[in-house]
């Protein structure tokens, strides 16, 4: 016997996975998690290559720990993995930014390069609309000066 209480519904998943587990519906599993955040990472910085403005603000001859923060960060703010936090701590990224010149031209550069890569990935267009619309108010608020 349970006694006279009713017993509480038991929590219904509406849809699961091929593998059985609740569907989450975050952003970063619906866009096809790591590899499309890689790839998107991976492209944006082709386009920081050469650009003569924003490649000097990274001093190392290889990219590659850049494109791992910024994949990291940005699959940890769309649902992902936290492991960019793990590694990094807050993320705090104006104060982080504080050494660089982010004046609007950078900015420009910035999301220039960043909506190249973001068409790269051909995302439907409410996708494209979230995760842009993110990208381009994030690149504004990182401005930290309008010196020339
Ligand atoms: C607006 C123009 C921007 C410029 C010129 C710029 C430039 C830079 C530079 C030079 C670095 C240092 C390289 C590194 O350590 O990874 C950096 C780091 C980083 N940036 Fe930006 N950035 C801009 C905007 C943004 C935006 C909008 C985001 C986020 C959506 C972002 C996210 C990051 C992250 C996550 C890091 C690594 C932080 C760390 O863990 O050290 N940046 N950025």
């Amino acid at each position: 016997m349970t006694g006279d209480k009713p017993v509480p519904p038991s929590p219904v998943t509406l849809r699961t996975s091929e593998t059985g587990e609740a569907v989450q519906g975050n952003l970063w599993h619906e866009l096809g998690g790591r590899p499309t955040f890689e790839k998107l990472v991976r492209k944006f910085y082709e386009g920081v290559a050469n650009d003569e403005v924003l490649r000097p603000m990274y001093p190392e001859a290889d990219l590659e720990g850049a494109i791992q923060r910024l994949t990291g960060f940005l699959e940890q703010y769309w649902g992902g993995p936290t492991t960019y936090s793990q590694e990094r701590g807050h993320p705090r990224l104006r104060m982080r930014h504080q050494p660089f010149k982010v004046n609007p031209d950078a900015r420009d550069r910035w999301m220039r390069h960043m909506r190249a890569a973001v068409d790269s990935l051909e995302l439907a267009p409410l996708n494209d609309a979230l995760l842009w619309g993110y990208l381009e108010r994030a690149a504004h608020a990182m401005v930290n000066t309008f010196d020339e």
